[in-house]
């Protein structure tokens, strides 16, 4: 492309692979997706024409995105016999449990799609795993709310449809409003893919094996579910609800600091960006829409968010530890005021990473070089020594 970027010799020693798809430059708080800076694909692009680009490398024509949308469309129903899989779980498992038990049984359902020497099968495993995945979230939710599961429709772009498999009961029709459906869709783009973060070297890592597509993508599930990575948006409303009004917020950004505390603020910081985050500068400006929109202005919660942004970045701690808010600072709030309780926040990261997992699994096996991960260790414990019988200990 017309930017080559070079690395310091002494991060590509300890980078984990090579790739193509996303970059990141954590200093300056920049996040390309081949070479496209999110902002720009945030407010003029969707989330499949995103999943285009970062699956086949360029912008799609009219033509191309046409065929690509047509194709996830005609993909988003699950075998109806994955039903029982839902059933089987208690009522109050956590969605991300259902995600990941049903991602991965979908490889005894699709086995036509599962041999990852064939190029083919490859390709409809990925649109499989794109196209199903609000289908899966969504029954999700409407198995752990007791509600009846709500079939996709094709004459609804991606978030329309997933917004009412969700919201949508046999007693009234569900009437997708086109800002809620954009802004769910934007939603979808900012969490689109993440260069090597946990969960995709976690995916990464399963594909190295030769594990099927359904099987890595659910370890990523799996991973992304800890809340010190995917599950901090979940984490992040809640300690925004615990701290309740602006007056306790010094007390929570002082349990931050106390080396002696546990207490994170959920929601700040960041492995890679030592800046913003870009995604959360959206994000927030996404709030502050959807807020409008629902009639919120004054929600408690967002003003405490604000507030607790302003009072982190003015103090010395977070400031000279590089700590600025991340993708997971705002996006509760969002997802609250569409009408989403805080155990779907994590499932709906897990459907809008999908595509990254499956473009990075995708690019792994296309490595010539790819040999099964095999991290070495640095040992530390017993040297060697004599088996003790029992009498003698
Ligand atoms: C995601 O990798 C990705 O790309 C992930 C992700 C993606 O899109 O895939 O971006 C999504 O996972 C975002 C992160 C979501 N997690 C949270 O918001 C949880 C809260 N954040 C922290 O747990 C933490 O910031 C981490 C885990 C994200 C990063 O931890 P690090 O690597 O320890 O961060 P650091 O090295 O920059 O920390 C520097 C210092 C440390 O203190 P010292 O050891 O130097 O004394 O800052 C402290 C940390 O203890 N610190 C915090 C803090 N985050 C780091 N102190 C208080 N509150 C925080 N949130």
């Amino acid at each position: 492309g017309a930017g080559v970027f070079t690395y310091d010799p002494g991060f590509t020693s300890t980078a984990a692979c090579k790739s193509t798809i996303t970059f990141i430059d954590g200093d300056k708080g920049e996040l390309l997706h081949r070479g496209y800076p999110i902002d720009q694909l945030a407010s003029k692009s969707h989330y499949l024409e995103v999943c285009y680009l970062l699956l086949y490398g360029d912008l799609p024509t009219a033509k191309q995105l046409e065929d690509f949308e047509s194709r996830v469309t005609n993909h988003t129903m699950l075998h109806e016999q994955m039903q029982y899989f839902f059933r089987g779980f208690r009522r109050d498992a956590h969605p991300m449990a259902i995600m990941v038990g049903v991602v991965g049984a979908m490889s005894a359902f699709y086995h036509d799609s599962t041999d990852i020497t064939d190029p083919w099968q490859r390709e409809v495993a990925s649109i499989r795993l794109i196209a199903k995945m609000p289908t899966i979230a969504a029954w999700a939710y409407k198995y752990h709310v007791g509600q009846p599961f709500v079939y996709p429709r094709n004459d609804l772009d991606y978030a329309s449809n997933f917004l009412r498999m969700c919201f949508a009961v046999p007693a009234e029709e569900y009437v997708v409003d086109p800002i809620l459906s954009r802004a769910m869709d934007r939603i979808f783009t900012l969490h689109a893919d993440h260069e090597q973060n946990a969960s995709t070297s976690t995916v990464r890592l399963a594909s190295s094996s030769g594990a099927n597509p359904f099987a890595c993508i659910a370890a990523g599930i799996a991973c992304l579910w800890g809340p010190a990575h995917g599950g901090a948006n979940q984490a992040c409303l809640e300690m925004l609800k615990e701290i309740g009004t602006v007056d306790k917020i010094p007390e929570f950004i002082a349990r931050a600091k106390d080396k002696n505390d546990p207490f994170r603020l959920m929601g700040f910081g960041h492995r890679v960006y030592k800046n913003f985050d870009p995604r959360a500068t959206v994000m927030k400006q996404s709030a502050d829409e959807v807020l409008d929109l629902m009639g919120i202005e004054d929600n408690p919660v967002l003003q405490v968010a604000k507030e607790l942004e302003k009072q982190a970045l003015e103090d010395p701690y977070f400031h000279d530890k590089k700590l600025f808010p991340n993708v997971d600072f705002y996006s509760g709030i969002i997802l609250e005021a569409m009408g989403f309780p805080t155990s779907m926040f994590t499932p709906i990261f897990a459907l809008s990473r999908t595509v990254g997992w499956i473009s990075q699994w995708k690019e792994q096996l296309s490595d010539p070089e790819m040999k099964i991960g095999r991290p070495r260790q640095l040992y530390v414990g017993e040297t060697l020594r004599d088996y003790v019988d029992i009498e003698n200990r």
